[in-house]
């Protein structure tokens, strides 16, 4: 049985963070670097638990997307991952069901960079894959961001989107997507 705790940055215990952090470096294989980490903070937690252990998290953090010529209040997801043990039991479902209650609560868009393994889960729950050029806004202003094409899902809310569209993110240190 897996319960949902939906918590600030500024009230997730250091501990709790801590295993977050762990958890998080053993699923992504060590491929998740102190960036990564900085861009789950400053948002809300989703921590999935079973009998004391922390077996899923992911997070919700403010952006902006600019698209159609709007600069939308986004609800970004990072950070999403289940130990390898607690997989297909619908842990990670657990977690975006908790982050998606959020982003339409909250935000006129939610977005996220899908791995290949995170792919086929968001886009079985609604999350559609974006079809034009990404961008991100950043110190040199915009810029063209080819690796990410193709990779950013989003889930509309409120505001008309074209997929086909360009879509740009605001700066950020690490992976801007
Ligand atoms: C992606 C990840 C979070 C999924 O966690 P999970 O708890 O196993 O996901 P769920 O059990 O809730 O899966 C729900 C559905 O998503 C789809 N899905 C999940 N993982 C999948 C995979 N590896 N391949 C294909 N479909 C997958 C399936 O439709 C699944 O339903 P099913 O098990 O009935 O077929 C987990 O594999 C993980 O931590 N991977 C490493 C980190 C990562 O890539 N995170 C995503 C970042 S974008």
């Amino acid at each position: 049985m897996v319960a949902v705790e939906l918590l600030h940055t500024a009230r997730v215990p250091a501990r709790t963070l801590g295993a977050a952090r762990a958890l998080l470096d053993d699923a992504f294989h060590d491929d998740f670097d102190d960036a990564d980490w900085d861009h789950a903070l400053g948002g809300l937690h989703a921590l999935a638990w079973a009998d004391g252990e922390l077996v899923g998290h992911g997070a919700v953090v403010q952006r902006r997307l600019i698209h159609g010529g709007r600069a939308l209040r986004t609800g970004h997801v990072e950070a999403v991952a289940v130990p390898s043990a607690r997989r297909r039991n619908g842990v990670a479902s657990a977690v975006m069901a908790a982050l998606e209650d959020v982003v339409r609560g909250a935000y006129e868009l939610g977005a996220l960079g899908a791995t290949d393994d995170g792919a086929a889960l968001y886009t079985a729950r609604g999350w559609q894959r974006w079809r034009g050029p990404t961008s991100v806004l950043g110190p040199a202003g915009t810029v063209r961001t080819p690796d990410a094409d193709g990779a950013v899902l989003v889930l509309p809310g409120v505001v008309p989107l074209d997929l086909d569209g360009s879509l740009t993110c605001d700066w950020r240190d690490g992976d801007v997507w």
